[in-house]
């Protein structure tokens, strides 16, 4: 059986996803799934679901709310059972933030996520004081950086994070760029080469996919990881996990090209990246909405 040349991860909610999927990679490829981000939206919509059923053993059943101790409960109690199904596998767990959360507060919370399971990942937003508990974090636990739009963030992850004594991953979120019509995946490329100079402790998860040429270009460009969200795996897995050949080319003429900028180069000081990118303000904004709502 084949070995892809990306790790596959599944991005969602809900355990039975990840159960599925591990099976199917294990059918196909002859081991499992290799591991599964959250974020405070999916896991929120799993839990909203449930709040609309009126007769489960759910605190929140039936429209009521739930306290934020409850809430954190079942996001617990979901990841604990997605570690369980990939207990091989790493498991990405996020810090609920806004811009005026601070460094110490996000890395109080990883300590303590960081203890739900014993193969968790934190993840911390590509912000200034996300970077800072980021640089800190990485010291004691895995961690992932999650809402990165460009190669300037890219570059302030790695120079924060050298030296880490665990794994790194760094997630551009590929689809919310092409639906603002920039090619979202050009920031996948341009991250994969300017690490190219680098040691290698950071690798790259290609994160918000949203179709099949997305999973075909990120293995082509040999994204270390891609999080895939079910369904768009179940259209994958209907193509019996087609993998691209030589041949295969990524053109979208509609989506504005990023282009790969030679001069931000690794090596400064982490804070004198420019780390300002709106859709990263605009996606942990959205995040804590989410979050909030269950309670
Ligand atoms: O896990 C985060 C990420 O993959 C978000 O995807 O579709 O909300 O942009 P999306």
């Amino acid at each position: 059986m084949q070995k892809l040349p990306s790790k596959i991860f599944i991005d969602g909610g809900l355990p039975q996803e990840t159960k599925k999927a591990s099976g199917s990679m294990l059918a196909s490829f002859g081991y499992p799934l290799d591991g599964q981000t959250t974020n405070p939206t999916l896991i929120a919509r799993n839990l909203a679901a449930k709040q609309a059923l009126p007769h489960q053993d759910f605190a929140g059943r039936g429209g009521e709310k739930l306290t934020e101790a409850q809430a954190l409960e079942e996001y617990k109690r979901i990841v604990v059972e997605m570690s369980a199904v990939i207990p091989a596998g790493s498991v990405s767990i996020q810090v609920t933030a806004t811009e005026k959360t601070t460094s110490g507060e996000m890395l109080e919370q990883a300590r303590d996520r960081n203890k739900w399971i014993p193969n968790a990942s934190i993840k911390f937003p590509a912000t200034l004081t996300g970077l800072a508990a980021a640089g800190k974090a990485c010291r004691e636990m895995p961690i992932n950086i999650t809402l990165v739009f460009s190669q300037n963030q890219a570059a302030a992850v790695y120079e924060v994070t050298r030296g880490a004594k665990y794994p790194i991953f760094i997630s551009p979120f590929v689809g919310r760029l092409d639906d603002i019509g920039q090619n979202g995946m050009h920031v996948v490329k341009n991250i994969l080469k300017m690490f190219q100079n680098g040691d290698g402790h950071v690798e790259v998860l290609t994160a918000s996919v949203r179709n099949l040429d997305h999973i075909l270009y990120a293995l082509q460009l040999k994204s270390e990881i891609i999080t895939i969200p079910f369904k768009v795996f179940q259209l994958w897995a209907e193509e019996n996990f087609r993998i691209p050949d030589e041949n295969y080319a990524y053109e979208k003429p509609e989506l504005e090209v990023i282009p790969y900028k030679p001069e931000i180069q690794l090596g400064r000081n982490w804070e004198e990246y420019d780390l300002s990118h709106g859709l990263t303000e605009r996606g942990l904004a959205a995040f804590y909405k989410d979050w909030t709502s269950l309670f």
